[in-house]
């Protein structure tokens, strides 16, 4: 199988929601959600991947050339690229048809073991989208980070227990879910104080990451409670129409919290040119949404692996015509008229 037939795979097995354009940008899927697109008017969506293309990089071949390391260390493991498959759940809901949770979530997590990497898996109005994702982060021997959205402390805490008996390496929240249309109407979701986050952070010793971060305030409110990493995130523009771009706001975060915990990026991330830039501008690593969806429909494990390996080649190129040879070489210098 190649990338192109993963791709015609994927417009047959997507239920017609999502329609595996050429470039996925949010302008097709606009407000289809239900479905892949961003909320309301699909701006969000859409900026973060306009605002990621308008960046442009500086090249440079004159370095002594030598081996290209694309390897990251985070939660403790050494992965071979810095960008992650991003929690999807609900995909019965937003692709119907070919998935359940747990198939979806076993072709993300076991692609992403075989190329190197690792799956975050997700949450949902039914408890079933959590323990789906669980059973298949088990069946991977732990290999997988289970998302959690923002219910009542004690239900993320007893969410925690159950990532901490498959052997998972981490556990993260999604807070922003609250914003999502299907969780907008449960009363248990929604905004955690400082102190209820420090609970959550203390009852594991697993690393807790916190994702759907948008501004320098929350990320330092995040730092405080004592979380390991934030994903800065708008949930691929689907939970707050007309947010900024992730990009926009990462170097106010990076400025704040950069060198004191984990800063992570989704939002727009297409291909390892994408993933240099948005290390580039400080981020320690980066999480891919959508294009992991459309390769597992497209190639289920296989796919998964061969879009991480087609990424990952993008990203060395990338490296090697910018005289960057391992990731904390790759700064804002790299960024033109930045
Ligand atoms: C269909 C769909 C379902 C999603 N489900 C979850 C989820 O369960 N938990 C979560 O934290 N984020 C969820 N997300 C958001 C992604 O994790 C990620 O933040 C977003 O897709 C990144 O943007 P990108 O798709 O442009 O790469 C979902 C996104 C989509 C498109």
């Amino acid at each position: 199988m190649d990338y192109n037939q993963v791709l015609e795979n994927a417009k047959q097995n997507m239920g017609g929601r999502c329609m595996v354009c050429k470039e996925c940008n949010g302008l097709a899927c606009r407000g289809l959600l239900p479905g892949p697109g961003g909320k309301g008017s699909g701006s969000s969506f859409i900026r973060n991947f306009q605002k990621l293309q308008e960046l442009k990089i500086n090249m440079d071949l004159v370095y002594p050339k030598s081996h290209i390391d694309t390897q990251v260390e985070i939660v403790g493991k050494t992965f071979k690229y810095p960008f992650f498959a991003a929690p999807i759940s609900a995909v019965k809901l937003h692709y119907p048809g070919y998935y359940d949770d747990e198939g979806y979530s076993k072709a993300v997590v076991n692609g992403c073991k075989v190329s190197g990497v690792i799956g975050f898996t997700g949450d949902g109005e039914h408890k079933e989208c959590y323990t789906m994702g669980i059973s298949a982060v088990e069946a991977a021997g732990g290999w997988g980070i289970p998302t959690i959205k923002p219910w009542g402390v004690e239900d993320v805490i007893t969410k925690i227990k159950m990532a901490e008996e498959v052997g998972a390496p981490a556990v993260a929240m999604d807070i922003d879910a609250a914003g999502l249309p299907v969780m907008a109407k449960d009363k248990n979701i929604g905004a955690k104080s400082v102190e209820d986050l420090r609970r959550i952070v203390q009852s594991t010793k697993l690393p807790f990451i916190l994702k759907g971060v948008m501004t320098a305030r929350s990320a330092e409110k995040a730092l405080e409670a004592g979380v390991y990493g934030i994903i800065v995130s708008n949930h691929g523009g689907r939970v707050l129409d007309h947010t900024p771009a992730t990009v926009e706001v990462l170097p106010d975060i990076v400025k704040a919290v950069g060198g004191k915990m984990k800063i992570l990026l989704d939002g727009g991330i297409r291909s390892g040119l994408d993933v240099f830039k948005v290390l580039a501008l400080g981020a320690d690593g980066v999480l891919i949404g959508r294009p992991y969806a459309i390769a597992a429909y497209g190639g289920g494990e296989e796919g998964v692996a061969i879009y991480t390996e087609r990424v990952g080649a993008e990203l060395r190129q990338t490296m090697i015509m910018t005289g960057c040879q391992s990731l904390c070489e790759i700064d804002s210098s790299a960024l033109w008229n930045f």
